[in-house]
C-alpha cells in the first residue's frame, strides 16, 4: 500500500481546520530495539520493539493557519530547503493532499541538544497529535500511532508516557502495526544519558537498516531474537524485575550492534568511547552496580539503573544527564 492510498483511507475527503493546535509528545528510548523494515514506504518493522518515554524530554509542536508554509524549530525560521523543513512539509501534505492550507509549524525541542538524542520520535508524535487537532479529526490511538510510524518508525512509540510497546502486526497496510501503553506502577527505572561524542550521524537509521537487512548473514536471527527479548521485556515490567529488564535490554542492543558489524561492508555506530563505556559497565556491574546499558543508531550510551543507585551513578560517570521518565510531566 503506497503513503497516499494510506492517508486516504483514513481522512476525510475536505479538512475542516481550527485556527491553531498544540501538542507534545515525550522521547523514547528503545529497550528493545526496532531494526528492519518488512515496508520501507510504511515504516513497517520486521519485529515489535518496547521503549520508555522520556517524560519532559520530548517536542511542544503548535501549528497555526498561515499566508505560506513556514517551519521554525527552536525559535528559528528555517530556509525552504532545510532537510527538516523538507521532512515536515512532505509529512503534512500526506493530510492536505490537494487542499490549500498554509501552515505555520512551530516545533521546540526541550531534548537538551547536548544529550545526543534523536528528536523524530517526539518531532512526528507531537506533529501528528497537533495536525489531528488542528484539523479536527479525532482519530483514535491506533490509528495515530500509525501515522506517527510513517514520520518515523520510533515515532509510534511517542505518543504516551512509561513504557510503550509497538506490535510488529502482519497487515500490508499496517493498521495492525501500532503501538500503546503498557499499564504499569512500577516507577524507579531511570535513565542515564551520557553524550560521548558529539560526532555527526554518518548514515541514518533508515538507510543502516536497509544496508543490514540486505548483507548481513546475522540479520536472519535478528528479527526472532527481538521478538522473544521484547516479551521478556514485557514480562519484567510486570514482575518488575530490574535485572531481567536491563540485562535484557543490553543483551538486545548488543545484538543489534552486531548484525550490523557483520554487515559487508561493516557498518557500526560505535567510536572508542561507546566501547570504553561497554566495557566500563560490565566492570562496574562485576562489582555489584545494578547498572546496564542500550544504544541506538549513534555512538552514545543511555544507562538503566534504578533510583537508589543514583548517587553511585553519578560517582561512576560525573558528566552523565540523570532523567526520571515518571517525574511529573509539565507538558
Ligand atoms: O525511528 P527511526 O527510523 O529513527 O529508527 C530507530 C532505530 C533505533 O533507535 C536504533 C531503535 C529504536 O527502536 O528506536
Amino acid at each position: 500500500m503506497t503513503k497516499a492510498d494510506f492517508f486516504a483511507s483514513i481522512l476525510p475527503a475536505t479538512l475542516n481546520p481550527v485556527e491553531q493546535a498544540h501538542a507534545y509528545a515525550p522521547s523514547n528510548i528503545a529497550l528493545s530495539k526496532y531494526w528492519g523494515k518488512r515496508d520501507a514506504a510504511l515504516n513497517l518493522p520486521c519485529n515489535g520493539s518496547l521503549s520508555i518515554s522520556l517524560g519532559d524530554l520530548g517536542t511542544h509542536t503548535t501549528v497555526t493557519l498561515a499566508e505560506r508554509d513556514l517551519v521554525t524549530l527552536n525559535g528559528e525560521d528555517l530556509p525552504r530547503d532545510h532537510e527538516f523543513v523538507r521532512k515536515v512539509i512532505a509529512f503534512v501534505d500526506h493530510f492536505r493532499r490537494e487542499q490549500q492550507l498554509p501552515l505555520h509549524i512551530d516545533t521546540r525541542n526541550t531534548v537538551p541538544t547536548a544529550a545526543g538524542l534523536a528528536s523524530s520520535a517526539s518531532g512526528f508524535a507531537a506533529l501528528t497529535l497537533a495536525l489531528n487537532q488542528l484539523f479536527r479529526l479525532d482519530l483514535p490511538d491506533p490509528t495515530l500511532s500509525a501515522i506517527a510510524r510513517i514520520g518515523s518508525g520510533s515515532a509510534a512509540r511517542s505518543l504516551w508516557h512509561g513504557f510503550v510497546e509497538w506490535q510488529r502486526g502482519t497487515r500490508d497496510d499496517g493498521r495492525d502495526s501500532i503501538a500503546r501503553p503498557i499499564d504499569s506502577p512500577w516507577r524507579t527505572v531511570r535513565i542515564g544519558l551520557l553524550e560521548l561524542n558529539r560526532a555527526e550521524k554518518h548514515t541514518s537509521s533508515r538507510d543502516g537498516m536497509t544496508h543490514t537487512a540486505a548483507t548481513s548473514p546475522l540479520f536472519a536471527v535478528w528479527p526472532e531474537q527481538a521478538e522473544r527479548d521484547r516479551i521478556t521485556i514485557r514480562r519484567a515490567i510486570a514482575n518488575e524485575d530490574f535485572h531481567a529488564l536491563g540485562a535484557t535490554a543490553e543483551a538486545n542492543a548488543l545484538a543489534m550492534h552486531a548484525t550490523m558489524l557483520a554487515a559487508r561492508p561493516l557498518l557500526t555506530y560505535f567510536q572508542p568511547e561507546t566501547l570504553a563505556t561497554i566495557l566500563n559497565v560490565q566492570h562496574l556491574r562485576a562489582d555489584g552496580l545494578a547498572l546496564y546499558l542500550t544504544i541506538d543508531a549513534g555512538p552514545n550510551v543511555k544507562l538503566l539503573y534504578r533510583a537508589q543507585d543514583e548517587g553511585d551513578v553519578r560517582r561512576a560517570f560525573p558528566e552523565v544527564l540523570c532523567i526520571n521518565p515518571f517525574a511529573a510531566h509539565s507538558a
